[in-house]
């Protein structure tokens, strides 16, 4: 099993098997601190060398035909960080937006955004609100950016919105079902991440898709952030393509 395999999937090898080429795949990019320090550059700089490997990352998605990508760039803990980090980060937000929103839309991108809005500056919700609308009618590669997102924070908000239709009578209780329930998530239209990679040399979730996640292969890959890119990528493939998922049920040919 190759990511040469996985790569030729534009001519129709192994398209749609999961068990090969995930679907959907979750990116946790942590590592962008750490690596400026070790290069003796600020933390901003770590973020914005991130942002290059986040362009290099998706560029390698789509040139394998993946469908669709979410990363985690900002969460609801990371106000916990000094302003002015906070702030750096909205600032690169903003640029990434303004300078590759274009492509992106000429590519056939759709941007998604998942996250709460509460807390935002209105310029980094309208930007994300733009982003969104100009690339709401493509298909070609979804991509989705977890901004101001936590995974308990987009359930609570979900449970939210399934007690208002309670209430108002439009549902009754016997119909709230895992299915009712993520169709109120962010991700909704998203299929759950087959596989979700960590850098950064840290192996945990962080909060991030944690209902989509349940049954996401996970990768944990000593790569700093800045770091990644094609290769790091087709070797998360690999790892992925290596697995067997079981959902729950048993090994093939165990029965
Ligand atoms: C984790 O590194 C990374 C983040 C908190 C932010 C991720 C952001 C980017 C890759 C760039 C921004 C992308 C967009 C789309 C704006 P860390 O700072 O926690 O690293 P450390 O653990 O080494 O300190």
């Amino acid at each position: 099993m190759t990511v040469e395999r996985a790569s030729s999937n534009s001519a129709g090898f192994n398209d749609g098997d999961s068990r090969v080429m995930p679907a959907h795949v979750g990116i946790i990019m942590d590592g962008n601190g750490r690596w400026a320090s070790r290069h003796g550059l600020p933390r901003s700089v770590g973020h914005e060398r991130g942002v290059e490997a986040l362009r290099r990352t998706v560029k390698a998605a789509q040139k394998l035909d993946l469908r669709y990508l979410t990363v985690y760039s900002f969460s609801t803990e990371n106000w916990r960080r000094p302003v002015s980090e906070v702030t750096a980060l909205f600032s690169l937000l903003k640029t990434f937006v303004n300078r590759d929103l274009d492509r992106l839309k000429n590519e056939g991108v759709r941007i998604r955004v998942f996250g709460t809005k509460e807390g935002l500056p209105d310029d980094v919700s309208a930007l994300l609100d733009r982003a969104v609308r100009e690339t709401a009618d493509n298909t070609k590669f979804n991509l989705g950016i977890a901004f101001n997102y936590g995974g308990r924070e987009e359930i609570s908000r979900a449970a939210r919105a399934v007690a208002l239709e309670l209430k108002a009578g439009r549902i009754g209780e016997e119909e709230i079902d895992e299915q009712l329930l993520a169709s109120k998530l962010d991700t909704s239209g998203f299929p759950d991440p087959d596989l979700i990679i960590r850098t950064g040399e840290e192996r945990r979730l962080s909060n991030f898709l944690v209902w989509q996640g349940a049954y996401s292969e996970l990768v944990f890959m000593d790569v700093l952030w800045p770091e990644f890119g094609e290769d790091s990528l087709h070797s998360a493939l690999e790892t992925f393509a290596s697995r067997e998922r079981r959902f729950g049920g048993l090994k093939s040919g165990a029965a």
